[in-house]
């Protein structure tokens, strides 16, 4: 019999590891678990292009006044060094703006995101290019994406509460423009044995119920249907 699986066109992936652990340790789990909803995402597209920033080996520097003095000196003047911090931040902005999704890996430092994260923040808004300022008020430039947060907390958090990232992040990002926003949440990750086993269980769950709405999100917008089997 063969096997059939439903599938639509390539996606292009941003996931971006903001834990300063490296997620091959027992630590790093929001980059463990953004991997695991990314492999889901195969199940479901033919062709997944995964563009990875990983911050705990590449660290994401902070905006300083340097960095912005680059940024705001036209191009034919900056200095060479101007140029290549111009460059960098540029590069996360191409990254966001090619992706269809993007994977955020956020776990929780002292009741918000990681610092490097929000740096990343500070280099993708760029007025004009990801945002911009109308008589109306402030319009996101960065549209037509799916977004999935993936949080780790060593405790558990009502959001707005003692958790800040859920809102500011859902503040940022729809700021702008990225509003199709799910999240994914293992909490209780050190509150012993019980509770991370709970935690990494119901943040497993979450993910499958997300592959399950995007593959049905996916059918419904028309699917190509791939013989990936041959008859036995
Ligand atoms: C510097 C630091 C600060 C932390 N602050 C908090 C906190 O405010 N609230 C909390 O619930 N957990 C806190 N934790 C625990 C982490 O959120 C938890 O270990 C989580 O799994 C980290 O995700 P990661 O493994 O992806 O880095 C902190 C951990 C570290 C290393």
């Amino acid at each position: 019999m063969s096997i059939i699986k439903p599938a639509t066109p390539a996606t292009k992936v941003l996931q971006l590891k903001s834990s300063i652990f490296d997620s091959t340790t027992a630590q790093g789990v929001s980059s463990q678990l953004s991997s695991e909803l990314i492999e889901g995402l195969r199940s479901i597209h033919t062709d997944v292009h995964v563009t990875t920033r990983d911050f705990s080996t590449t660290p994401v520097p902070y905006l300083d006044a340097a960095w912005l003095q680059a940024l705001f000196t036209p191009a034919a003047d900056r200095t060479q060094e101007q140029s290549e911090k111009v460059a960098y931040s540029d590069s996360l902005i191409a990254e966001l703006q090619a992706a269809d999704v993007v994977v955020i890996g956020v776990p929780m430092y002292n009741f918000a995101i990681p610092a490097m994260l929000k740096s990343w923040t500070d280099h993708v808004a760029r007025a004009g290019v990801t945002f911009k300022y109308t008589d109306k008020g402030a319009v996101g430039l960065v549209e037509g994406k799916k977004v999935y947060l993936v949080v780790s907390t060593g405790g558990r958090h009502a959001e707005g509460v003692t958790d800040f990232i859920r809102p500011y992040l859902r503040t940022f990002l729809g700021f702008i423009g990225l509003t199709d926003i799910d999240i994914i949440v293992a909490d209780g990750l050190n509150m012993g044995e019980v509770p991370r086993a709970e935690g990494l269980q119901q943040a497993r769950a979450q993910i499958s119920e997300q592959i399950r709405q995007a593959r049905a999100f996916a059918e419904r917008r028309g699917v190509t249907i791939i013989q990936t089997g041959e008859a036995a």
